[in-house]
Order: C-alpha cells, then structure tokens, then sequence
C-alpha cells in the first residue's frame, strides 16, 4: 500500500471508510428514492467521497460541482470563504445533498448554504465525511449526516490534501507534525 514517509499513522483505514459509505448510501437511498435529488460535490476535497458515495446510491438523481475554499496552503483556516456557486446550476425546487469531505470551522458549508437557500432548493441537507466538533467557529453548526467524528489532528488522504499532496491516498492518515510545523 502506498504510504508516503509523511503519514504518521492511518487513522481511518480503506475498508472503515468502504463499509461507512455503503451504510449512508444505504441511508441516503431510503431518503431520497422518489426524490431525483440533485448532489453537489463541493471541490476540490470532497472530491472521492462523492465519488464513492454516488455509487452507493441506488436510485435516480443528478450531480453536479461548485467550488469553495478557505485554507490556502495553511493549516489552519484563513476565515474567508471563496465560493464559486456555478452559474447555470438550476437548485430551485430540488431537493439537494451538499457533500463534503470535512466538516471543519464549519465556515465553508455555512456560507454555502446560506447563498444556496436564497436559490429556494425544496430541501437542502449536508453529508460530511469527516467531522471536527471541537474546531467549530460557527457555533451549533451540524451536518445532517456524518460518517466519522474526529478529534482535532491534522487529516488528509481520501481527497484531503495539504498544500495540495495526499489527496489520492485510499485511507485517512494524521501527517507528521514536522511536515507542517
Ligand atoms: C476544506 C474542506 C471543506 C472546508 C472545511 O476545503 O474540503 O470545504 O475546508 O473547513 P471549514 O469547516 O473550516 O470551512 P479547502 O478550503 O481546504 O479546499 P479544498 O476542498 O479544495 O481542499
């Protein structure tokens, strides 16, 4: 298995994160079978989640993309938000499923649900991979479904990155403090 020398150690491994997914694709499919619900992947970082998820789910729906991002190359987060809601994105009367891979600060989904429910969606709900309860700026901020709830350690892999590295590793690791201290 590839494992670059700056993974400390896996903290969620390829086949946790295979049977989570197929249990909210599990979950999502009941919701949402008579619903043709419209699923955004918000970019870059939830990028295979949504992959994964989509396959996992066994009923009609569409997709489609928007861009966010906060962090730059930082580890920690600039408290800006940059959206790119793209134009010609049709969310009125849809039922639509904002994907995520992380659920940090919460600074990124709350504007963007903000900015998607002026676009009066018919329902609009949260699925987040990742959760980091204790990094919360958005106080009370929750998404509706979470596969894993993690303490506050730097991530990546799964789609996660820093400075744009370990997005294609198939687990979740922790990095080295030195990598990034
Ligand atoms: C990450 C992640 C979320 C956001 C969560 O994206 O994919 O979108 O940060 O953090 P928050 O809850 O503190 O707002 P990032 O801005 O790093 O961009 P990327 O997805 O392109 O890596």
């Amino acid at each position: 298995m590839y494992c670059p020398d700056e993974i400390e150690r896996i903290l969620i491994s390829e086949d946790e994160i295979k049977a989570k997914v197929a249990e909210m694709g599990r979950v999502l499919t009941e919701e949402y079978k008579d619903k043709n619900p419209l699923f955004i992947c918000v970019l870059k970082g939830s990028v295979v989640f949504f992959a994964d998820l989509m396959r996992e789910m066994h009923c009609p729906l569409e997709i489609n993309f928007l861009k966010a991002s906060s962090y730059g190359s930082s580890t920690v987060s600039a408290g800006t938000v940059k959206l790119d809601v793209g134009a010609g994105i049709e969310f009125e009367g849809r039922h639509v499923v904002i994907v995520e891979d992380i659920l940090d600060t919460a600074r990124t989904l709350y504007s963007l649900k903000n900015d998607l429910i002026t676009r009066n969606p018919a329902s609009l709900k949260i699925v987040t991979l990742l959760d980091k309860p204790s990094r919360r700026v958005v106080k009370g901020f929750t998404a509706d479904y979470t596969g894993f709830a993690i303490d506050d350690l730097f991530v990546v892999g799964y789609g996660l990155d820093y400075d744009e590295r370990f997005r294609n590793l198939p687990y979740v690791g922790t990095l080295k403090p030195e990598v990034y201290s």
